[in-house]
């Protein structure tokens, strides 16, 4: 007896020794090393090429070559199975969505904001626009009366649809069609399964549908249905195609019962940046003839994804360094900052920084972290980095946005880096905010 509860208290020691020495594994293998290379040879040209035209504010970089790259890996995927559309408020910049349009030979674009939408017809006059986004008939009554102040080539009438998600807001836009005597067309936004709202049921569509026929102001233009959320299906290829492309092709055939006519030739649109490349061989086996993408073209880190392995990073924040400290320290808590740096060496320096808190992570020199017990600071935000990183004040540091759409909009014009020169070669003004 004395002998087996000798026994058991040896093996729960043992145990507990097991469990204790794993832990230290998994902790070890957890410990972030501290990263010291500083930045790499294209940082470098970066930093030389923004100090050489003496940018020293935050300012965001488009790197030429990349974006151009990650067009042609577009161009390439759609082929000529699919229209390509611009999605306008992921490359917020007329000279940007020019360059785009210009290299894809599209005139299509995607817009979301009424300010935005007046500011296009006005400098791209030769665009074709669907919203991708239901606005409120307040906005669209405002882009005609801004509209009518400053004309342009742009031709409402044939060159823009306006996004309808539901009976409601289709008897407003009617509405507005009939006081302002003026041709309005009509894309109705349908759930393919994202659930972001838009019509999903038949009946509704046949309403829709319906009143629109009998509006002498209003015209069908097509069908949007959006589906990202098919990345995070297994399988998103099957889902894609048995699943959302299933439902677009209800839709479709309701429509064409109802009015009696094909509307292949409509505006079929769906795709986003984080699906479009699974649409490759599909055409003609699914209703949809265009795919939208936008923020693929740069690639913000939200864009992260296996779908766009063949993307490369094409936009970051360039920012000063004002400040630079030998140790970390967090006021009111002396020897925090060192027991951050017993953890993770790379809490071991501070850096603080012209502005910050943007929608980004650091990313150049590698190993750049921010110090979330310090806080975060819009004006001079303080970085953390491991002792021996060759980093001096007025050096810059490069953070990625996580998505492009907000962030791009926050540090004026846009400094595009040509890397064969190793020069910033233009600024590209962003839209206003209206
Ligand atoms: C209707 C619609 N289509 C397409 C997109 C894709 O945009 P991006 O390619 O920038 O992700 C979005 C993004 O919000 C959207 O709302």
């Amino acid at each position: 007896m004395a002998h087996s509860e000798a026994f058991r208290k040896q093996r729960r020691k043992l145990l507990l020794a097991g469990v204790a020495v794993g832990g230290l594994g998994v902790a070890g293998f957890l410990k972030p090393e501290a990263q010291t290379t500083g930045h790499s040879r294209y940082f470098l040209t970066l930093q030389k090429a923004l100090r050489e035209k003496g940018l020293a504010t935050p300012t965001l970089v488009i790197d030429r070559q990349r974006l151009n790259h990650n067009i042609a890996v577009i161009k390439r995927c759609m082929g000529e199975d699919f229209s390509y559309r611009i999605v306008a408020k992921s490359l917020p910049s007329v000279p940007l969505l020019q360059h785009v349009m210009a290299a894809t030979g599209t005139r299509k674009l995607m817009l979301f904001h009424q300010p935005s939408l007046n500011q296009v017809t006005r400098a791209l006059p030769d665009s074709d626009i669907l919203l991708g986004k239901p606005l409120p008939v307040a906005c669209a009554g405002r882009f005609y009366r801004q509209f009518e102040t400053a004309p342009s080539g742009f031709k409402p009438d044939r060159q823009l649809q306006w996004l309808v998600d539901s009976p409601a807001r289709l008897a407003e836009y009617r509405q507005l069609a009939e006081q302002r005597q003026q041709p309005m067309r009509v894309n109705l936004e349908i759930d393919i399964g994202l659930h972001r709202g838009g019509f999903a049921s038949q009946d509704a569509l046949v309403w829709a549908l319906t009143i629109i026929e009998r509006s002498p102001w209003l015209t069908f233009s097509g069908f949007m249905g959006y589906e990202p959320h098919i990345l995070k299906a297994p399988g998103p290829t099957n889902w894609l195609r048995d699943q959302a492309m299933v439902r677009y092709q209800q839709f479709v055939d309701t429509a064409e019962r109802t009015l009696g006519r094909s509307i292949s030739d409509l505006t079929l649109n769906t795709g986003g940046s984080t699906t479009y490349q699974l649409y490759q061989g599909m055409a003609g086996q699914i209703p949809a003839n265009e795919l939208a993408a936008g923020s693929a073209l740069v690639m913000p880190t939200d864009f992260d994804v296996s779908t766009l392995a063949d993307h490369q990073r094409a936009a970051f924040i360039a920012t000063p360094v004002l400040k630079l400290l030998d140790r970390t320290r967090i006021p009111g808590a002396p020897g925090l900052g060192r027991l951050q740096t017993l953890w993770n060496p790379n809490h071991a320096r501070t850096a603080f920084i012209y502005g910050g808190y943007w929608k980004a992570s650091p990313v150049s020199p590698p190993g750049l972290v921010n110090n979330s017990i310090y806080g975060r600071s819009t004006n001079q935000e303080m970085l953390n980095f491991a002792e021996g990183v060759p980093l001096k004040v007025g050096d810059r540091v490069f953070l990625r946005p996580h998505q492009s759409e907000s962030v791009l909009l926050q540090f004026g014009d846009l400094a595009v880096f040509d890397g064969a020169k190793g020069e910033i070669t233009e600024r590209w003004p962003v839209f206003g905010r209206g």
